[in-house]
């Protein structure tokens, strides 16, 4: 019996070219539970997930499962509307290949957005959070097994300053708050005890989800700039007074959704004119 070949980059790029007429890209956005809808505002040709090869095929309800690639404020783009998660197959690379591709189509920064759990009252649901740093707590690196000396990826400054710096302006010139914080990452699918989240407080985060994380150390991997930002939907485990669960994230990252798409159109168009 024979098996197939895994799919590679080069196969779903081959799908991407071949489909958009080898349109290169500049910027990548990974969008988070609910906050798929981004995808529509491009000008571009969308592609299905279960069309490119080696691309997350089972899903998460609230994500959108195409890559649109286009152009966003007179930005070329490819904007993924949907992630893999670790904690759906244990593969803390599931996002590798799409990541991979995002270089391939020659993309020198990618920008992810997650629905997180807050810590702070001052980041209350609805608010967002740009991502300073992060605390890998599930403590597991999507590079394990990847055999060249890359694998020892520098993650100081993993989220770019000067990337930062534009999202805080974009933040500041829309009038919406946009406090810097650190993110850890909880593998899920189950959300997070309150011992735990209060063990997370003193460890050093101000915000807690299931992504990004692993996409952050791909992307750097891969030579991306990279920045992220949070749509808080929920205070942490023990800290509020919402039922947490993944319908509540569903239905509340779209309040959070629509600031987060002012800022990255006007962080898009600085970068046009840069
Ligand atoms: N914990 C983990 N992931 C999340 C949360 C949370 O409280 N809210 C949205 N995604």
């Amino acid at each position: 019996m024979t098996t197939a070949a895994p799919a590679t980059a080069a196969d779903a790029l081959a799908v991407i070219h071949a489909r958009t007429g080898n349109a290169r890209v500049r910027v990548g956005l990974i969008l988070g539970s609910g906050l798929g809808h981004l995808t529509e505002a491009v000008d571009g040709v969308a592609i299905d997930y279960d069309d490119l090869p080696g691309f997350p095929h089972a899903g998460v309800s609230g994500h959108t499962r195409k890559l649109v690639v286009g152009t966003l404020e007179g930005v070329p783009v490819a904007v993924f509307g949907g992630r893999a998660h670790y904690y759906e197959e244990g593969r803390a690379d599931a996002m590798r290949l799409p990541i991979e591709v995002l270089a391939g189509l020659g993309a020198d920064t990618l920008i992810l957005t997650n629905a997180a759990g807050s810590f702070l009252p001052e980041i209350p649901p609805g608010d967002l959070m740009l991502i300073s740093d992060h605390i890998n707590y599930s403590g597991r690196s999507p590079l394990i097994g990847e055999p060249t000396d890359a694998r020892f990826v520098n993650l100081t400054n993993a989220y770019d300053p000067a990337l930062r710096a534009r999202l805080s302006d974009a933040a500041q010139a829309e009038q919406i708050a946009l406090k810097p914080g650190v993110y850890a990452w909880y593998s899920g699918p189950n959300f997070e005890t309150p011992a735990e989240i209060r063990m997370l407080k003193i460890l050093g985060a101000d915000a807690v989800g299931m992504s990004t994380v692993p996409e952050v150390i791909l992307g750097r991997f891969f030579g991306l700039t990279c920045a992220a930002v949070s749509v808080i939907t929920n205070m942490a485990a023990g800290l509020g007074n919402e039922h947490i669960s993944h319908e509540h994230t569903k239905a509340s990252a779209p309040v959070g959704a629509a600031k987060l798409e002012r800022i990255l159109r006007r962080t898009l168009r600085g970068m046009a004119g840069a």
